[in-house]
């Protein structure tokens, strides 16, 4: 498999099949996400859900998958040797657009897990189809405890596993603490949210509308990219 993903791609510019494929598929599910939020806007709650619903499954493995094959992106497989262009436009144009790009799939993925749960939680299946509730949405502070206490139990239960079953490296411990200190955060942050967007539907088509802008900046921040790559400074032949 990391054979195929090494070998010439299919666009016709210097990217590798890997590359192509990562860049059709940003493509794909841009469209399929800018397609549910056309779907939403026509009243189509059910509709938007579905493929709302879908994007963010395919994505979540898509990610996992690129992870295992091409580890953190560009910049880790490609290093310094990937770009063929000057040293100043490295630093200066291309490394800025690769983490702000890095930055927004970091947020973008947060946040589709925070809309799809903030989906259920503001809208109500009335004759098989979803529709937003209007009206105040928070939650009970007695849930927020058992929330954060089922994940602090599946924090240690997981830092068991990692230390006695599979005698992982501290790094990957550290890695494991800062994913779930940050769903504890997003928790933490959504009484800040509650606060700011008291209504449930309100909440839900304001951050979605920012979560859909977030979709198409990682659009165009991974076509900055790949143009880069492998269409204006390819690697020089060595
Ligand atoms: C990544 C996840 C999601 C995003 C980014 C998102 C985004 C949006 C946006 C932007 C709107 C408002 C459209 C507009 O007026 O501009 C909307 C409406 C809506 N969403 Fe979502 N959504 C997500 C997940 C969900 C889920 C999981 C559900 C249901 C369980 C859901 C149900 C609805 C409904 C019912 C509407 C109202 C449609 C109408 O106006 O009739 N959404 N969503």
């Amino acid at each position: 498999m990391k054979e195929l993903l090494g070998t010439a791609g299919f666009f016709g510019t210097a990217g590798t099949v890997g590359a192509d494929l990562s860049y059709l598929l940003a493509v794909v599910f841009t469209a399929m996400f800018t397609t549910s939020w056309v779907l939403a806007k026509k009243g189509e709650g059910t509709k938007h859900h579905n493929l709302v619903f879908i994007s963010m499954v395919s994505m979540v493995i898509y990610f996992t998958v690129y992870y295992f094959f091409r580890q953190l992106g560009v910049l880790a497989l490609e290093g310094k040797e990937g770009f063929g262009g000057p040293e100043e436009v490295y630093n200066g144009v291309f490394v800025p657009i690769l983490s702000v790009h890095l930055f927004l799939v970091t947020m973008g993925l947060i946040l589709a897990f925070y809309m799809v749960i903030q989906g259920f939680r503001s809208s109500k299946k009335i004759e098989g189809k979803y529709v937003l509730t209007e009206g105040d949405l928070k939650v009970r502070s007695t849930t927020f405890k058992k929330v954060m206490l089922i994940l602090l139990g599946a924090w240690g239960l997981n830092q068991i596993i990692l230390t006695f079953v599979r005698h992982a490296s501290w790094q990957s411990s550290l890695a494991w603490a800062l994913i779930f200190g940050t769903i504890a955060l997003v928790i933490s942050l959504e009484k800040a949210i509650e606060k700011w967007l008291p209504d449930g539907a309100k909440r839900h088509r304001v951050l979605g509308r920012g979560t859909m802008v977030v979709y198409i900046l990682i659009l165009v921040t991974s076509t900055l990219t790949y143009l880069m790559l492998y269409v204006i400074y390819p690697a020089k032949p060595v």
